[in-house]
């Protein structure tokens, strides 16, 4: 072990502390040796006390290692009933996730997330239109991508998500990389081509306020695209029309097939969401198989729309 200390005995102790926490339970007796051996050589106002006239020190070493001792033992009782815990936790409800450690969850997510890549449903972000978007519209896009990839994340059936048109030295890129913590290892497929490049038409769907039909179901066959656009001053049919140049199916949220308008103070009413809160209602859809609550989820209130059958 190569481990040696310098310094105030206080940052020995921190030091072993660290140490501690990081070896685990198993090496705290190992650990209480280094801290002896140590204590003997430490420093009082720069001199070094040969090892024999460590009597000035050992009362008050020996008051901290005490304090010390009990701080580790206080600690290890605290594991241990924890661990008993959540022991009995997964023996008395054995299904439910949140007893799992957290390994174990990252784990099974990264196994859901590779397997939606093979079977599950298929979901493009159409990155190509950052030209239209002010650094602010930008910053927004980069966030939705978060909660997107966030929700996909903590979904039971999750897609597979694919970021088309999206170009590794551009500023959306930079953008994600600066506000989306570990982005760069985002279980996702990244492609600088789009979506109508990589995929067969017929094989496409592009979601898009202004389509004229309702989606109906979320088919497996199918590759689903979502514009990534952020336009406070909306520019209307933007994505309709791309995908009409490409002769590519649309579809819009059912949202007029099973919400209704309600009154608010602006008397404010719209259909157009977020790129992340479509996907929140698409998740929920292929969870449930059922609109309304899908609806529910992903529509907030703010947007002036409700359930119908919440309307007396
Ligand atoms: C903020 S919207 C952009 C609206 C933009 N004016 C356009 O032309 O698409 C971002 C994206 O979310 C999806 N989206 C938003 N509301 C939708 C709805 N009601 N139905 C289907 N897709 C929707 C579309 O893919 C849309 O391109």
């Amino acid at each position: 072990m190569d481990w040696k200390l310098e310094g105030s005995a206080q940052k020995t102790e921190s030091h072993v502390l660290q140490r501690l926490e990081d070896r685990g339970e198993d090496s705290i007796s190992e650990s209480f040796q280094l801290l002896q051996i140590d204590v003997e050589c430490e420093t009082w106002e720069g001199k070094t006390l040969p090892t024999g006239s460590a009597t000035w020190c050992s009362k008050n070493v020996q008051r901290k290692q005490r304090h010390w001792e009990k701080i580790v033992a206080a600690k290890k009782s605290k594991r241990k009933q924890e661990k008993e815990r959540r022991k009995a936790n997964r023996a008395e409800n054995p299904g439910i996730c949140s007893q799992h450690s957290k390994r174990f969850l990252r784990a099974l997510t990264k196994e859901r997330l590779l397997e939606a890549k093979h079977s599950g449903p298929r979901l493009c972000i159409d990155l190509s239109m950052t030209q239209r978007m002010s650094k602010k519209e930008l910053s927004r896009l980069a966030g939705q991508i978060r909660r997107l990839y966030g929700s996909n994340r903590k979904a039971d059936r999750p897609f597979w998500i694919c970021l088309t048109g999206f170009t590794m030295d551009g500023p959306l890129y930079k953008e994600c990389l600066r506000m989306n913590d570990g982005f760069s290892s985002y279980l996702l497929d990244i492609a600088e081509e789009d979506c109508f490049s990589l995929f067969r038409l017929e094989t496409l769907v592009y979601l898009t306020p202004d389509s004229e039909h309702a989606l109906e179901d979320v088919d497996l066959n199918k590759v689903y695209i979502l514009g990534g656009l952020v336009d406070e001053n909306i520019q209307k049919k933007v994505t309709f029309q791309k995908a009409q140049e490409h002769s590519v199916q649309t579809a819009r949220l059912p949202i007029q097939e099973y919400m209704v308008r309600c009154q608010n103070r602006r008397n404010y009413h719209s259909e157009i969401l977020a790129i992340n809160q479509v996907f929140d209602i698409l998740s929920a859809y292929f969870e449930t198989h059922n609109w309304p609550e899908a609806l529910k989820k992903g529509v907030s209130s703010g947007k002036g729309y409700v359930l119908q059958n919440s309307v007396e």
